[in-house]
């Protein structure tokens, strides 16, 4: 379908000329760690949701677990060493909540405390800067068999879990993300159920995202009691939406789909309301009974920085006119409420994940962000793409990959042009990992894992990556 509205999809290295970027800015790379840590048993940690989902035959394509992943937990010394190799001057990890507090309650588990020790030691020797994110989707499974984030409880576990490791690493970290993408643990965990823990139910979804707003307000409030001098922040996905035509009836999908996709999380976070227009749509879904009075000031307390994720744009239409509503009402969805908008591709270039490569729709959002919602300092913590890699001669010349990263990179710098106080980019991601539902088979890697020998090669993006870094800035091509 054809977009007049909408730029021009970026997907190869295009004429560009040299830029620089602010001194001090942010490199860094980004993972997290039921992707890459592997060690599922050991060292006192216990299963969270992703451990039982990807353990439920059908859930996981190949019924892929991350049991081993990329094996980091016993070569974490290595993977440093390659990030000193690349230059990078940030590394953003996740810690697992069930390997430093086993069950989601009750005391901290040392040996797990240990393991974050080490890294963030290891990356301090190596003048890395460490970017820990408290929660990147691995709850653990008793919390979920108490009811999961549709339970309001949860919040306060989170809230308990943030204290422990803010006590245990707070000295030595600078910089910390509550949640990452709490749009995908709501609504792809209890909405489409096609992430952990697998359950479809529109008005859980909405719950669950409000509890993890919760969470992530009551955590802030706990970081801050324990470190005044810690820099706080969350990491939010982020999409434009562009309507397929500029008929009405489209023009009101793409806002349906932005205020379920970015809204439901800015407004509450950055303003401390709801939508008005979200819940009018969510009528039919939930009556917002769970909010209670309180909650959106504690959601919104003040923060240091918002973290971007940023990947593509949606391209959205209306149901289609005389459809019965009614199944797609009924069907496990990631959108409650508006289930039947159309999701439409264009015929634009895409990646292996069949997600439309668009680095205008960066600049798109972080301008958005900064204009209508905060004068915080932005970082974007998550940009990347999953290509097939071929290794030829020991070598993975991923060029696809780099014209995507270098497109991106342009578009952040005519964001920061443009105004936003745009303080650094994390790639997505530093290695190949285990891809959620994906099991192992999309690549998002800087750095080539076989997951049979657990080599790692770094690809042509590596190398380019790391001149990137050490001129702070693209070179002219
Ligand atoms: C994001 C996730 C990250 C990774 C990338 C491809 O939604 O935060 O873990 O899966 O997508």
């Amino acid at each position: 379908m054809s977009n007049p509205a909408s730029p021009p999809a970026v997907g190869v290295l295009d004429q560009g000329p040299e830029l620089t970027f602010p001194p001090g800015f942010l490199w860094g790379a980004a993972t997290a760690a039921y992707q890459i840590e592997g060690a599922a048993t050991e060292g006192g940690r216990t299963p969270s949701i992703w451990d039982t989902f990807s353990r439920t035959p059908g859930r996981v394509l190949h019924g892929h677990t991350g049991d081993v992943a990329c094996d980091h937990y016993h070569r974490l010394g290595e993977d440093v060493a390659l990030m000193a190799e690349l230059g990078l001057r940030s590394y953003r990890f996740s810690v697992s909540w069930p390997r430093v507090q086993p069950g989601g309650s009750g005391r901290a588990n040392a040996e797990g405390l240990d393991f974050y020790r080490r890294l963030v030691d290891e990356l301090l020797a190596h003048g890395i800067e460490p970017w820990l994110t408290l929660y990147h989707w691995d709850l653990p499974q008793p919390l979920e068999d108490a009811g999961g984030w549709p339970a309001r409880d949860t919040a306060g576990r989170f809230a308990d879990y943030t204290a422990l490791v803010a006590d245990a690493l707070g000295d030595r970290v600078r910089y910390w993300t509550t949640l990452n993408e709490p749009w995908c643990s709501a609504f792809l965990g209890y909405g489409s159920g096609t992430h952990a823990p697998g359950r479809a139910d529109g008005a859980d979804a909405v719950r669950a995202g409000h509890h993890l707003m919760l969470g992530h307000g009551l955590a802030v409030r706990a970081l801050r009691a324990a470190r005044p001098e810690a820099e706080v922040g969350v990491t939010v996905n982020l999409y434009p939406v562009t309507p397929a035509t500029d008929a009405p009836a489209d023009r009101d999908a793409a806002r349906r789909i932005d205020a379920l996709a970015n809204r439901f999380f800015l407004d509450p976070l950055l303003r401390g309301t709801y939508p008005a227009d979200l819940m009018t749509d969510l009528r039919g879904v939930t009556d917002f009974g769970h909010v209670r009075d309180g909650d959106l000031a504690t959601i919104a307390s003040p923060l240091d920085l918002v973290g971007v994720n940023y990947y593509s744009r949606h391209v959205v239409a209306a149901p289609v006119q005389g459809a019965d509503p009614v199944p797609y009402r009924r069907a496990p969805s990631c959108w409650p409420g508006s289930e039947d908008v159309r999701f439409v591709t264009r015929g634009v270039p895409v990646t292996d994940m069949d997600w439309e490569i668009d680095a205008p729709g960066l600049v798109e959002t972080l301008r958005r962000v900064h204009e209508e919602y905060t004068d915080l300092p932005l970082y974007v913590t998550e940009n990347g793409s999953a290509f097939v890699d071929r290794v030829v001669d020991g070598r993975v010349d991923d060029t696809d990959r780099l014209a995507y990263f270098d497109a991106h990179l342009r578009a952040a710098h005519a964001a920061i042009g443009a105004g936003v106080p745009l303080r650094g980019y994390f790639a997505w991601s530093l290695m190949d990992n285990f891809e959620w539902a994906w099991g192992y088979t999309k690549r998002f890697g800087m750095i080539y894992v076989d997951y049979e020998s657990q080599a790692r090669i770094p690809k042509s993006s590596a190398r380019w990556y790391a001149e990137v870094i050490r001129r702070n800035g693209l070179a002219a091509h």
